[in-house]
């Protein structure tokens, strides 16, 4: 079905178009389910919504947050969301996505637990004495795209016959070895350690977006341990769960994972050998249960890659400058992550589930959202983009019954861009005072 800007006047217009696209995309008017407490671990979320991790690639050298990171986790809170989901977060220097990703080491430590502090306290003030989200920091190694200093300096779980070519990436390019992921995971349960003497109720043991170990997932075709078998593609992730779950019995464990890469077989995780388009969750669905088992209390759902397949993880209406507009229906792409997450929900109903991927539906986002709580596809939903661009959407809704019309996230991929131009990033269209220039810079230097 082809590609279709957003044009909806009204939910009804919209419920009109998901019926002609046969697509099962529910939407109710009854927004009840988004005021829902949830347990997870020891601690009840004040509702269900949440702002997933969104990098500002705006830390210091050091890799402490710095007055725009500030400012976002302020306006984060400001907006009332039962959970925060803090950002992409290097667990060492050279595991950065940029050279001002957040890193998370002895020497920064500080500079996050005052980060969640004043965030929380901003929200507070906002949002009434008793406002205690529930706050999560991901942690990450960038594995292939890391760029810790201004250039790319990738590390490989495998080859890959698609993405070496677009990345340049050349044939004799060395894969990381077994002992480097062995001492890796010590940098894991450090991170966590910092993170839990931070305030942290989980931590994100971040396992998707074909970063270094969602990439280990897919890794078909490496030798040894770490590759070929499903026991040796998810040993890293389910070692660094033990051990953390081991050493740090204090945190709860989350995982931001990817059910589906949108990625050729044998290169791709959750995808059927056959088909690239077509998910495949029989491994996804067993590692998950693997997973609980070792004492994650939380899955947020997610899928594709940022940088190939931004259709799947992010629909929207424009793409990123010279790259093209995808074929694929936003709409489709909306309700393949609702469904994915559904199953993910059916399959292990002792785990909390977290939805992605609602931002293209622009002020439709709480319907789609309280459909899907309202019938158990999930217990909580999150908005990255919309997050950005109205940062007060869980507000609203809760406290208003209504997302405003003007100001919603438009899905113009201006956000994605500016991290592609190695920008700080944020809304240029809603937050334009701050991103709008920024904006404007990065265009006319990779123009
Ligand atoms: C600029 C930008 C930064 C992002 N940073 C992260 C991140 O740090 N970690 C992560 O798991 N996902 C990240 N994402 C993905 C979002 O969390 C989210 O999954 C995606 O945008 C789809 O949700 P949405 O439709 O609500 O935007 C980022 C997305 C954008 C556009």
């Amino acid at each position: 079905m082809p590609h279709e800007r957003f044009r909806f006047r009204t939910l009804d217009d919209l419920v009109a178009k998901v019926e002609e696209l046969g697509l099962d995309l529910p939407l109710d008017t009854d927004l009840s389910p988004l005021a829902r407490r949830v347990r997870i671990g020891q601690k009840e979320t004040p509702n269900a919504l949440a702002i997933h991790p969104m990098e500002g690639c705006d830390g210091t050298a050091e890799g402490r947050p710095d007055d725009l990171t500030i400012r976002r986790y302020l306006r984060f809170a400001h907006g009332g969301a039962g959970l925060l989901w803090f950002e992409a977060t290097a667990v060492m220097r050279e595991a950065r996505a940029n050279p001002r990703q957040l890193l998370l080491v002895e020497e920064t430590a500080d500079s996050f637990a005052r980060l969640r502090e004043d965030a929380l306290a901003h929200g507070r003030e906002a949002n009434g004495a008793d406002y205690d989200p529930y706050t999560v920091i991901q942690l990450t190694h960038s594995g292939r795209y890391s760029r810790p200093v201004d250039k790319p300096a990738p590390i490989i779980a495998h080859h890959d016959g698609v993405l070496d070519g677009v990345m340049n990436i050349p044939a004799d390019h060395p894969l990381v070895t077994d002992d480097y992921l062995d001492r890796l995971q010590d940098r894991y349960v450090e991170a966590a350690r910092l993170a839990a003497r931070c305030g942290f109720d989980g931590v994100d043991i971040k396992s998707c977006h074909r970063y270094l170990l969602s990439e280990l997932l897919a890794a078909h075709t490496r030798p040894g341990k770490y590759g070929g078998s499903f026991e040796n593609r998810t040993r890293m992730l389910l070692s660094v769960v033990r051990r953390v779950r081991e050493e740090v019995p204090e945190v709860d464990i989350t995982l931001r994972m990817n059910v589906f890469d949108g990625h050729p077989f044998p290169w791709g995780w959750g995808v059927s050998q056959e088909d690239a388009n077509t998910p495949d969750m029989t491994e996804p669905l067993r590692l998950i249960g693997l997973l609980r088992e070792a004492g994650v209390a939380l899955v947020n759902v997610t899928v594709g890659n940022p940088y190939f397949t931004p259709h799947i993880n992010r629909p929207y209406d424009q793409n990123i400058v010279g790259a093209p507009v995808t074929e694929e229906h936003p709409l489709e792409g909306v309700a393949r992550i609702i469904d994915l997450a559904r199953q993910v929900r059916e399959a292990h109903p002792d785990l909390v589930v977290v939805g992605s991927g609602y931002s293209w539906l622009r002020q439709y986002l709480g319907n789609a959202a309280a459909a899907v709580l309202g019938r158990g596809w999930a217990d909580i939903v999150g908005a990255g983009r919309e997050a950005f661009a109205y940062p007060d959407f869980a507000r609203d809704l809760l406290n208003e019954g209504a997302m405003k019309t003007r100001g919603v996230c438009v899905a113009c991929s201006r956000c994605s861009q500016i991290m592609r131009d190695h920008g700080r990033t944020g809304c240029a269209m809603f937050d334009r005072e701050i991103y709008g220039p920024i904006y404007e810079e990065g265009r006319q230097a990779h123009a």
